[in-house]
């Protein structure tokens, strides 16, 4: 029941109608009997900053943020996580009483959760992580793999100088190479994750050289629609062990949840089968 005291928090986004996070949080809120919702503002490119400027002082308790706002997320806020700031991009707002607005960035925390989850057997520690693409996406997943000790991150891109700047952004443990060093650079990966927009329902697929990681390698596609990507299937197809974006996104949704309701989502709730209905009805 929605209440005087409900909480409110949701996500922005252009185009967000789809987004499945509503679907998590609610589940979650109800669940635990929490007194709060979670719903989605669709905006205007140009009304970003109007719209988070209004919610100054907390009548909204929080935002998730996503594509194409995650940094002007980050731009708005008076203050941000460090992983936020490494990563150049946020996707979770907060709206405090005194007017301030701290921004955190949850996607790679997502990611680290999808790897502990899916690829248990997997040791940041162990070796060089392999990332496809250089947008932000794959910033944050680049310092989100710094932040569990994976020893090297090769970033590859088309545009290898995109590459260049997070290495540049990120420090000495990030190496940019041209996608065409795939070969070499997968040979003794740990892991291989693809954060290009290759592999989108309706983009092109990335043709990547998987056969030349090692069999323990774990890949992952942060990509969610679809579920299966060639990328994963091509994984699966070679005995990889695969973690799919879904993950991720579940991942980044826990932490979110935490910061605007103050507890841990109940574990009973199977959010993933929930949003495996809304992706295939
Ligand atoms: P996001 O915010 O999701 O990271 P982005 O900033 O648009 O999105 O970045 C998209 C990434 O996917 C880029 O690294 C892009 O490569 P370029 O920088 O060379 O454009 C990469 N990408 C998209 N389609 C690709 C394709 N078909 N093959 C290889 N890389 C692709």
């Amino acid at each position: 029941m929605i209440t005087g005291k409900t909480v409110v928090a949701g996500v922005a986004g252009r185009p967000v109608a789809h987004s499945l996070s509503p679907i998590l949080h609610n589940a979650w809120l109800q669940a635990a009997g929490i007194d709060g919702v979670y719903v989605a503002f669709p905006l205007e490119s140009d009304t970003f900053e109007l719209f988070v400027g209004g919610l100054r002082g907390g009548a909204v308790r929080g935002l998730n943020v996503t594509i194409p706002f995650k940094e002007p997320a980050l731009k708005v806020a008076d203050s941000a996580s460090e992983l936020a700031e490494r990563s150049g991009a946020a996707n979770v707002l907060v709206f405090e009483p005194d007017g301030r607005i701290v921004a955190h960035n949850t996607d790679g925390v997502g990611l680290l959760r999808a790897f502990e989850r899916q690829a248990p057997a997997w040791d940041a520690k162990a070796g060089p992580v392999t990332v496809l693409g250089a947008g932000g996406a794959a910033r944050g997943a680049v310092a989100a793999l710094l932040m569990a000790g994976v020893p090297q991150v090769r970033v590859l891109n088309r545009t290898v100088a995109k590459a260049e700047a997070i290495a540049g952004a990120l420090g000495e443990r990030v190496v940019a190479l041209p996608l065409g060093e795939a070969d070499r650079a997968f040979g003794d990966a740990t892991a291989v994750v693809n954060a290009t927009s290759a592999g989108l329902s309706g983009e092109g697929s990335l043709d990547a050289p998987l056969e030349a990681t090692p069999e323990a390698c774990v890949v992952m596609d942060m990509v969610y629609k679809p579920l299966e990507t060639p990328f994963l299937a091509q994984a699966r197809a070679l005995g990889r062990t695969a973690v799919d974006g879904l993950e991720m996104l579940i991942g980044q949704a826990v932490p979110a949840y935490e910061i605007f309701f103050g507890q841990t989502p109940p574990a009973a709730v199977d959010v993933r089968a929930l949003a495996l209905k809304v992706l295939n009805p």
